[in-house]
């Protein structure tokens, strides 16, 4: 049997693909990026989106086995991201997933989008140690969960509205940048002054986040200032995120036994973040598990690492993993 797993993601607005081997090893990975379809609009138009993975899918497969040197005959299995997602952008990904595993009589396995940004900490780099907490931030999703394995997960407390990124994408829109908001609002928060308090919803209390309330009042801010300082709410915004996000970090870190501490999804590429999180990871002495900023927004390489679990399992013939999960969307 061979070793490599060719996965596919079109869950939003990149067209992905890559090559990868049990060990983590990316053989090759292509992302088609959507962002100038899309920034005009300052959000994704599914049917934009869709359109656009239907035009890119297959030049995109084409170019992972070239760029890998790979003949299909050498792949494993095929996995595609099933959900969450925009439905007619995950349709593309899934019905060209099945088509070539028709033609070339290999095993389709559907991936939970999020399983993959789970697991995105394990590729190319030493491995994760569990157990571990892990803080998923992305575009569609903010929680902390305790991992004891790679597939076993308990979900502490995901946010009770917006996720983060989506917060930075709307603080973004309020501040006049481009989507997505993310990379610009950290850009213009490292030239400001965090002199602007905002409220931190939900700090004192468990695990779970809120961050609608904290968006609103930036809104009103910015709505009831004369000459609003951009850079300086950026950098007051972020700085409420931070302490919200690690405080809970810190908390989830105290309450289970982890040998490691992992931040996976989009706003994991954030720098503030990072930084953060090595003080905290340092003040408690635990293993920090970053994956590379590549590997931390979407990409096909941790679908196709997260598949490596599913044909494991199922080789052992343990139930599958979504039976023994707490989180109801996985
Ligand atoms: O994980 P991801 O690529 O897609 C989803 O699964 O949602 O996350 C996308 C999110 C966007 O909201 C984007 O603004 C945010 O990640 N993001 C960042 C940064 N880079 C991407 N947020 C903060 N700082 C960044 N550097
Ligand atoms: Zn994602």
């Amino acid at each position: 049997m061979s070793d490599i797993v060719l996965g596919i993601e079109t869950s939003c607005d990149d067209t992905a693909v890559a090559l990868v081997n049990s060990n983590g090893q990316v053989l090759s990975s292509v992302i088609s990026s959507q962002i100038d379809v899309h920034n005009a609009y300052g959000g994704i138009y599914p049917e934009f989106a869709a359109r656009a993975h239907i035009l890119s899918i297959l030049p995109t497969v084409n170019e992972a086995l070239l760029r890998a040197n790979i003949k299909p005959e050498q792949i494993e299995a095929i996995g595609v991201t099933r959900g969450p997602g925009l439905i007619s952008s995950l349709l593309v990904g899934i019905n060209t997933a099945v088509g070539l595993g028709l033609g070339w009589n290999k095993k389709v396995i559907g991936i939970n989008h999020l399983r993959g940004h789970l697991r995105s900490a394990d590729l190319e780099q030493q491995r994760v140690e569990y157990p571990a907490i892990i803080l998923l931030v992305s575009g569609g999703h903010t929680f902390l969960a305790y991992m004891e394995s790679s597939v076993n997960i308990k979900l502490l407390g995901s946010t009770r509205d917006d996720s983060v990124g989506e917060t930075y994408d709307k603080v973004g829109r309020m501040l006049g940048l481009d989507y997505p908001g993310g990379p610009a609002v950290d850009r213009l928060a490292s030239k400001g002054n965090p002199s602007i308090s905002f409220p931190r919803p939900l700090l004192k209390t468990g695990l779970e986040f809120s961050f609608s309330g904290l968006k609103s009042s930036v809104s009103r801010y910015i709505d009831s200032c004369k000459k609003p300082v951009y850079e300086d709410i950026a950098a007051s915004f972020v700085q409420s995120v931070m302490e919200i996000l690690i405080k809970k970090s810190h908390l989830a870190l105290k309450s289970y036994p982890a040998k490691s501490f992992v931040i996976v999804g989009g706003v994991a590429a954030s720098p503030q973040l990072r930084a953060e999180a090595a003080k905290l990871s340092q003040e408690l002495n635990i293993q920090l598990s970053l994956p590379p900023i590549h590997w931390s927004t979407d990409n096909a390489a941790m679908i196709a690492l997260a598949t490596f679990d599913y044909l494991n399992l199922s080789m052992f013939k343990e139930p599958i993993p979504e039976l023994q999960l707490t989180i109801s969307d996985f």
